[in-house]
């Protein structure tokens, strides 16, 4: 767990790198909206409860915290949400209702105090409101962002997101290409089935997150990018469709990245058999 920062005016994040072995790390964050009733985006990772805890108690009084906007119910943004609701009784969860409906499945808390919302929805944090959007590539269909009707901040989920080679503060230190490339790498590993869209049907939804004008694109798995125009961001996702589609390590490979993690001599990848596949 790192340090938490602002992100954007009002917004802290709470950030997480995941080391990829041979690859550098997944950024993942959760977010603090200092609105007049707090929204805390996202959770974390379990394998970090305590500095999950500590970073987001250095930024808020957690019982203070009103809404728990989930943008999904994948692992790496579901991870302390049942210590967070410990810690903020008055919370309520803002979620598709099928994400809360399947975390239930783990954490049946998840359907006790929840607020079901979908894509258009708004929901009024006080002194602010909050829309909910698609983002415009994702793992999961329950995938919820939303936009800060009063700052313009977009919080894109796994949308924008890139793998990096080393932890940064500051997504716009990265130089162009590395950044555009690392933005590549992740969105055909997160949303494997880019290669088949429709470009054109494509281009529309970018067009229409275009419209959104927002004045910062905070993803969960990037760093904050002050001073990076989103058209520039915008560029490099249209790129996705054509981009080489992401395959998965096999099993040598995955040994290989495994021996790295467990800080041991990674071997070199050998050779396997291939597996005989039976159809029918
Ligand atoms: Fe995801
Ligand atoms: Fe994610």
């Amino acid at each position: 767990m790192d340090t938490p920062y602002q992100a954007a005016a009002g917004v802290h994040v709470l950030p997480s790198n995941l080391p990829i072995p041979g690859v550098g790390v997944l950024p993942i964050n959760a977010y603090v909206i200092h609105a007049e009733q707090p929204v805390l985006v996202d959770t974390g990772l379990a394998m970090e409860s305590e500095g999950f805890l500590d970073a987001l108690a250095s930024v808020i009084d957690p019982a203070s915290i009103r809404w728990v906007w989930l943008t999904h119910d994948d692992a790496d943004h579901t991870g302390n949400i049942a210590r967070v609701f410990e810690l903020a009784p008055h919370a309520t969860l803002v979620t598709h209702g099928f994400a809360a409906l399947r975390l239930s499945s783990v954490w049946p808390g998840a359907l006790d105090r929840v607020r079901a919302i979908r894509v258009g929805d708004r929901l009024h944090v006080g002194d602010r409101t909050l829309r909910a959007v698609a983002p415009p590539l994702y793992d999961n269909p329950m995938t919820t962002g939303l936009l800060d009707e009063a700052t313009g901040t977009l919080f894109s989920v796994d949308s924008f997101g890139a793998l990096l080679s080393e932890a940064t503060r500051d997504a716009g230190e990265v130089p162009a290409d590395a950044l555009a490339e690392g933005m590549l790498a992740w969105a055909t590993a997160d949303s494997p089935w880019a290669h088949i869209l429709d470009r054109q049907r494509y281009g529309a939804v970018l067009e229409g997150i275009r419209r959104l004008e927002p004045t910062s694109i905070l993803s969960s798995h990037l760093p904050a990018a002050d001073g990076v125009p989103t058209e520039r961001f915008l560029r490099i996702l249209e790129r996705v469709p054509d981009a080489e589609p992401a395959i998965a390590p096999s099993e040598a490979e995955f040994a290989h990245m495994l021996a790295t993690i467990h800080g041991g001599q990674a071997p070199e990848p050998t050779p396997v058999a291939p597996v005989a596949h039976h159809v029918g």
